[in-house]
C-alpha cells in the first residue's frame, strides 16, 4: 500500500471503519502485528524486538531468525558515539525491511538505577544526557532507513522483578531531573514512531493508564504524536488506558479487551472522539512504517564488520601500566571458556539469534599469525557458577607457562536477564578465584571482564591491565582481540560508576522492592551519589584510558549571563591537544555545578560531551554549548525548569573525577527561592534518607504497600498460591509455560520460593528459562485473560477472584 496523502487516507479510513473495527485497531492481531482490515486495503504492521538487533520471532520459544547481534545498550553507551549509535540503528533497520518489520520495539532509555537490575545490560547509562542522547541517535538510524522505534519501557520501570505490580515511589524532582529527562531528550532528539509503556505503576497509578505520563508530560509538553503501544501485556484497566493515551494494546488480547472499549463508548463511558483520536494515530502509524516495501536487507559481511567496529569502541580500558597493547610475540595465555564460548548479550526477549559468531581465540590466533603462540585453558565453565578448582589449576599451569596471561571474566548468562534481578554484584567465586589464581602464577596478567551492568572487582588494582568489554555481540571476540592488540586504541568510557561495594549505592537499601519501590535516593544516582557524598569509587563515571594520552586546557566561557533571556547560552570552549605517540579520541566531557543556593543538588552533573581523534602531537578547540536547560533543576514550587540566579562552575575534564579545566560564571534569574522540604542545605546520605525526607521530595505520607489480601486482578499467581486453588492454578500455568517455551522446570517446582534459584546461581546456564520462571510466578492474574488469547474471559477471572477470595487462608495448606 503507497499512500501520498497519509492524512486524506486517514480520515476517509477511519470513517470507514465501524466501531467494532474502530476498537479492534486498538490492539493488536497476534503476537507481533496490528489488524489488517482487507475491504479498505489496510495490511498489517509487524513489530519485532530490538533493540541490540532484530528478534524476529520464529514461533519456537524465544528464538528469532538470524540476525546481526550488536553490543548491548550498556557497551554501545561505552563508546559515548552518537553517530555510531545511528549507524547501528540504521543497520538494524535495514534488516528489520528486509523481515518485513515495520516497528523495531527499542531502545530502552531506562535509567540504570541499581547495578543489579536484570535488564541493565538492555539499558545505557546512570545520566540521562548520555542515555537520551545514545537512544535518540539509535532512533534517528532505524527511521532514517524507514523503520519506527519503540522507546522503552515508559516509564521507572528500574527492576525486573516484581515489574508487573511493583509501584514505583518517585518524587517529583527525581522523576523530571533523572528518569523522565532520559526520555525526554530519546524523543525530542529522535521523534520515535511509537514510546511503549512500561509494566509498574508509578506513583499509585499504572503506566498504561497514566494520562500525565502518557498524555500531559509525552504530548503536551513535549510536543510528540506518535503511538503509545504497551508493553506486552501491561494494560490494567483497557479504557482507563484509552482515556489515558494508550492507543496500541499488544499483544492481541482475543478482542475481550476491544469488546470493553466498544462498550464504554456505547454507555458514553468513552468519548468517541477519544477513540477515534488513538485510532487516528495507529492509521498513521500503519501507513507511514507498514513495511510493504521489504528492502534489500542482508549485508550480512558489513553488518558484521560494523559489530566489530561497535564492539571494540564498546570496550573500556580501565587500567593500564603499559603492557597493553599486547605484543604479538612469544607465549600469549588466552584463559577463560568465554574466550570459546562468548558472553555477548543478555537473555529475555532481547536475545538474538546471531548470523555469525567471533571467539576471542579464534580472533587473537588469526591477528597473530605465525608471531606468536596462543594457548588456552578454560578456568570455568561457561554456562554457570559451578565451583571447578580442577579448572583453576589448570589454567594456573597454563598460565604460568606463557609471557603473558589474559583472563576473560564475568558474569554468566544466567546472571543477566530480563524478568528477574542479579542477587548481588559480585562475579562468581570461581571466576574471582580464578583471577587469583592467575595473578599469582604470571606477573604480566591482563584481566578482561565480561558483563552489563556494573560488578564488584575486589583484585582490580593487581592486574597489570584491565579491561571493560561489556556485552560485544556478535564480533565482540574480534573487536576485542583488535583492542587487546591495539589495532584499535581503545576510547571508550564507563557509562556507569564502577563502586567498591554495592552497598555504597544511595539507592541500595530501597532495591528491589516488591509491591513497592521506593525510589529514597531521588536525584542521587550513579555518580550523583558518590560525588555528592564524597565516597571512594573503583571507578568513577566517563572513565576509561587509551593507548595514548590527552591534555585538556585553555577553558573559556562566553554568552548571555541573563540565564531569562530568549536564546541564553553559554559555550565552553577547550584545547584538546593528545600528548602521546599514537593517535586516538578522547571524550571531553562537560560537567556543570550548580549554586545550591535554593535546592539541594547533585554536587555535579553532565551537560555535554564530545569526541575528539586527535593524531600524536595535533591539538584542537573543541567548544561545547550549555543551553538554559544544562544550569537548571525542576522546581516543585513552580512546576518548571528554573535557574538559580548564581555562580555556576564548569568542570571539563575526562570523567567525573578527573577534571582538567574549570572556570566559573555569574547567571542571573527572575527565580525566587521557594521554601520547599528538604531544602538547599540537604545533604544526601545513607542516614540522611529518612522517611520523613523522602515523604517531604514525595509531598506527601508514604503510601501503605498493598496488602496481600483481598486478592485481585493484580494478584500474581504466587502471592494466590497462599491459598489451595491458587496453588493449583499456579502448577498448572507453571507446566504450560514450560511446555511452550520449552524450557525445564526448576528443581522445586511452580512452587520453589527461591525467586530465582537457577537464575543467580547459574545452574541452569539459560537466563531465559529463569525469565519465563519468574514470569509465571509474578503474572498478575489479569495476565491470564491478557495472554490468554480469548479463552480466558474477565468474567471468568471474576470467578476465580470469588472463589481464591472465599477460601480461608488457614486451609492453604490443604
Ligand atoms: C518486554 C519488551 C519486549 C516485549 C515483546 C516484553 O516482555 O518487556 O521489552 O519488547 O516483551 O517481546
Amino acid at each position: 500500500m503507497e499512500v501520498d496523502d497519509v492524512e486524506g487516507w486517514v480520515e476517509a479510513t477511519l470513517g470507514a471503519l465501524t466501531l467494532d473495527e474502530k476498537a479492534g485497531m486498538c490492539s493488536g492481531a497476534d503476537f507481533w502485528t496490528t489488524k489488517a482490515v482487507a475491504r479498505m486495503g489496510m495490511p498489517a504492521l509487524a513489530v519485532a524486538d530490538g533493540p541490540h538487533g532484530l528478534r524476529k520471532s520464529t514461533g519456537d520459544g524465544l528464538r528469532g531468525s538470524a540476525a546481526t547481534c550488536f553490543p548491548t545498550a550498556s557497551g554501545l553507551a561505552c563508546s559515548w558515539d552518537p553517530e555510531l549509535a545511528e549507524e547501528v540503528g540504521a543497520a538494524i533497520a535495514r534488516e528489520a525491511r528486509a523481515h518485513g518489520v515495520g516497528v523495531v520495539l527499542g531502545p530502552g532509555a531506562n535509567i540504570k538505577r541499581h547495578p543489579l537490575c536484570g535488564r541493565n545490560f538492555e539499558y545505557f547509562s546512570e545520566d540521562p544526557l548520555l542515555s537520551g542522547q545514545l537512544a535518540a541517535a539509535l532512533i534517528n538510524g532505524l527511521q532514517r532507513e524507514g523503520v519506527g522505534a519503540s522507546l522503552k519501557h515508559y516509564a521507572a520501570n528500574n527492576q525486573e522483578g516484581w515489574r508487573n505490580v511493583a509501584d514505583s515511589l518517585v518524587d517529583e524532582r527525581a522523576l523530571r531531573e533523572i528518569y523522565l529527562a532520559s526520555f525526554e531528550h530519546a524523543v525530542r532528539g529522535g521523534d520515535p514512531a511509537t514510546v511503549m509503556c512500561s509494566y509498574n505503576p508509578l506513583n499509585g497509578t499504572y503506566a498504561s493508564e497514566h494520562e500525565w505520563l502518557l498524555t500531559t508530560v509525552l504530548r503536551d509538553e513535549w510536543g510528540w504524536d506518535g503511538v503509545v503501544v504497551s508493553d506486552w501485556g501491561a494494560v490494567n484497566d483497557r479504557v482507563a488506558g484509552m482515556r489515558a493515551g494508550l492507543e496500541l494494546e499488544m499483544p492481541a488480547s482475543g478482542g475481550l479487551n476491544d469488546a470493553r472499549i466498544v462498550q464504554a463508548v456505547r454507555t458514553g463511558a468513552l468519548a468517541t472522539e477519544l477513540l477515534d483520536r488513538g485510532v487516528r494515530r495507529v492509521l498513521r502509524l500503519v501507513a507511514r512504517y507498514h513495511g510493504g516495501a521489504a528492502g534489500a536487507g542482508g549485508a550480512v559481511d558489513a553488518h558484521h564488520v560494523l559489530a566489530r567496529r561497535a564492539a571494540a569502541a564498546s570496550a573500556v580500558l580501565l587500567t593500564n601500566d603499559g603492557v597493553l597493547p599486547l605484543a604479538p610475540a612469544g607465549t600469549i595465555a588466552v584463559i577463560g571458556a568465554f574466550a570459546t564460548e562468548p558472553r555477548y548479550q543478555g537473555a529475555g526477549s532481547s536475545q538474538v539469534t546471531p548470523t555469525r559468531l567471533d571467539t576471542l581465540l579464534d580472533a587473537l590466533r588469526a591477528e597473530v599469525g605465525g608471531r606468536a603462540t596462543v594457548t588456552h585453558a578454560a578456568g570455568y565453565e561457561a554456562a554457570n557458577a559451578r565451583e571447578r578448582p580442577d579448572l583453576v589449576d589448570e589454567a594456573a599451569r597454563v598460565a604460568a607457562a606463557a609471557d603473558v596471561a589474559v583472563v576473560l571474566v564475568g558474569l554468566p548468562a544466567s546472571f543477566e536477564s530480563e524478568g528477574f534481578d542479579r542477587r548481588h554484584m559480585r562475579l562468581p567465586a570461581q571466576h574471582d578465584r580464578l583471577v587469583e589464581a592467575v595473578l599469582a602464577a604470571n606477573a604480566n596478567t591482563v584481566v578482561v571482564v565480561v558483563g552489563g551492568s556494573a560488578c564488584e572487582l575486589p583484585w582490580a588494582e593487581r592486574p597489570r591491565a584491565l579491561l571493560l568489554a561489556n556485552l560485544g555481540g556478535q564480533a565482540g571476540g574480534s573487536g576485542l582481540a583488535d583492542v587487546l592488540l591495539g589495532t584499535v586504541n581503545p576510547s571508550g568510557r564507563l557509562a556507569e560508576t564502577y563502586p567498591l561495594h554495592q552497598s555504597d549505592h544511595g539507592a541500595d537499601g530501597w532495591f528491589p522492592g516488591r509491591r513497592q519501590v521506593q525510589y529514597r535516593e531521588s536525584i542521587y544516582v550513579g555518580y550523583r551519589w558518590f560525588d555528592t557524598v564524597g565516597l571512594d569509587v573503583r571507578f568513577p563515571f566517563g572513565h576509561g584510558l587509551g593507548y595514548t594520552t590527552f591534555a585538556i586546557d585553555d577553558i573559556t566561557l562566553t554568552g548571555g549571563t541573563d540565564a531569562d533571556a530568549p536564546g541564553f547560552a553559554q559555550q565552553v570552549r577547550v584545547t584538546v591537544s593528545n600528548t602521546g605517540t599514537v593517535e586516538g579520541t578522547e571524550v571531553v566531557q562537560v560537567y556543570v555545578r550548580g549554586p545550591r543556593a535554593v535546592v539541594h543538588r547533585p554536587d555535579r552533573e553532565l551537560r555535554g560531551f564530545a569526541r575528539v581523534h586527535l593524531t600524536p602531537g595535533e591539538s584542537r578547540q573543541v567548544t561545547i554549548t550549555l543551553d538554559r536547560r544544562a544550569f537548571a533543576y525542576w522546581c516543585v514550587a513552580t512546576h518548571a525548569w528554573e535557574v538559580e540566579p548564581g555562580s555556576y562552575e564548569v568542570l571539563v575534564g575526562a570523567s567525573s573525577r578527573d577534571i582538567r579545566a574549570r572556570a566559573s560564571v555569574t547567571l542571573t534569574s527572575a527565580h525566587v527561592a521557594a521554601a520547599v522540604a528538604p531544602g538547599a542545605g540537604w545533604v544526601p546520605s545513607p542516614a540522611a534518607l529518612t522517611a520523613e525526607a523522602f515523604a517531604a521530595m514525595l509531598g506527601r505520607a508514604i503510601p501503605a504497600e498493598r496488602p496481600a489480601r483481598p486478592f485481585d486482578v493484580n494478584s500474581t499467581l504466587s502471592e494466590v498460591a497462599a491459598v489451595w486453588p491458587g496453588k493449583k492454578l499456579l502448577a498448572t500455568v507453571y507446566a504450560q509455560a514450560m511446555k511452550q517455551y520449552g524450557v525445564a522446570p526448576e528443581p522445586g517446582g511452580a512452587g520453589a520460593t527461591s525467586g530465582g534459584s537457577s537464575g543467580s546461581d547459574g545452574s541452569d546456564g539459560s537466563g531465559g528459562g529463569s525469565m519465563v520462571h519468574h514470569g509465571v510466578r509474578e503474572l498478575p492474574l489479569r495476565g491470564l485473560v491478557l495472554l490468554g488469547r480469548g479463552k480466558f474471559t474477565w468474567r471468568s477471572l471474576d470467578r476465580l477472584l470469588w472463589l481464591l477470595n472465599k477460601w480461608p487462608a488457614r486451609r492453604s495448606r490443604a
